[in-house]
């Protein structure tokens, strides 16, 4: 498969602020007690508009609670939080939804089972504005959703009046990432998402999220423990470990890098923490 190397950035924004700014983040989980756990002590990531950024890193690494920071989902205890040049610290999670959008790896967490997919894109469509407002007039715009629905290719544009909780995990998926795109953002955040689909379902996921990153210009920020997703999707790559980027490489040196050397760096550090597999 070619390489994507760093098609997914324009030139001309390559000298502008970054999009997420990540600074001095300081987490630790059940401070003082017997639980205490320390994810980060100045954690620092900048990214780039426009960059589509995979992570991975072993379990415990400090992906999730990345993720859960930069949401609002959970505090930071230290540190600062800008998207687009504004300070977010402040937002709830509620109010930085209607610029980040998220896809969990759970496909019950991103689309709601009990409403059909006409009414869950009708709610999407609505997002940022006030309760009730035009929801009859979205479900007008029924034509509109079926056209984005269609080129998804999985035939969703055909049962609209479905109840989503019928649908399958990889179904579910690909709406939540339809819906969770469908107003403009400026952070697109994929929890492992592709994590609980079965093999083919997660090729399917995965190449329409590209399709949707690339199609809305999409700064990304991608969880996977896939490596080979990993190493195939996006312009950079990182690897956390302890709370600290061990790999972090874009441009050329990321499309030199394969599976192999992903799996090597996950052994040295393995046997550096006394764990020699
Ligand atoms: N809510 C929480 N309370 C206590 N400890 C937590 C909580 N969330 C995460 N942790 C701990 O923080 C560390 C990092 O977790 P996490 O960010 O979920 O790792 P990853 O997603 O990389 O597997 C782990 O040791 C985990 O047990
Ligand atoms: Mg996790």
């Amino acid at each position: 498969m070619e390489k994507p190397a760093d098609k997914y950035i324009a030139d001309k924004y390559i000298n502008e602020n970054p999009m997420v700014r990540m600074a001095g983040i300081h987490k630790t989980f059940n401070r003082d007690s017997v639980n205490e756990r320390i994810v980060f002590t100045d954690f620092n990531l900048s990214i780039r508009r426009g960059e589509f950024l995979s992570v991975v890193g072993s379990n415990g690494s400090g992906k999730t609670t990345m993720l859960n920071i930069l949401c609002g989902t959970i505090p930071q205890d230290g540190g600062a939080i800008e998207v687009s040049g504004a300070n977010i610290d402040r937002l709830k999670e509620f109010e930085r939804a209607k610029f980040i959008g998220r896809v969990f790896q759970d496909p019950s967490k991103g689309t709601c089972a009990s409403l059909t997919i006409l009414e869950n894109m009708a709610l999407a469509d609505n997002k940022g504005r006030p309760y009730l407002l035009g929801r009859g007039v979205n479900r007008s715009r029924a034509g509109e959703y079926r056209a984005m629905l269609e080129p998804l290719g999985l035939g969703l544009e055909n049962q609209m009046h479905v109840t989503v909780g019928s649908l399958s995990g990889g179904q579910r998926q690909a709406l939540a990432l339809l819906i969770c795109t469908m107003t403009p953002i400026d952070l697109l955040i994929l929890d492992e998402h592709t994590a609980s689909l079965d093999p083919r379902s997660s090729e399917t996921v995965m190449a329409l999220t590209e399709r949707v990153v690339l199609d809305k210009k999409l700064t990304t920020l991608m969880v996977t423990h896939n490596l080979r997703f990993a190493v195939d999707y996006g312009s950079r790559l990182l690897m956390l470990h302890q709370g600290v980027p061990v790999v972090d490489v874009s441009g050329a040196e990321r499309s030199a890098y394969s599976v192999d050397d992903l799996l090597r760096k996950f052994n040295e550090i393995s046997i550096a923490d006394g764990n020699g597999i």
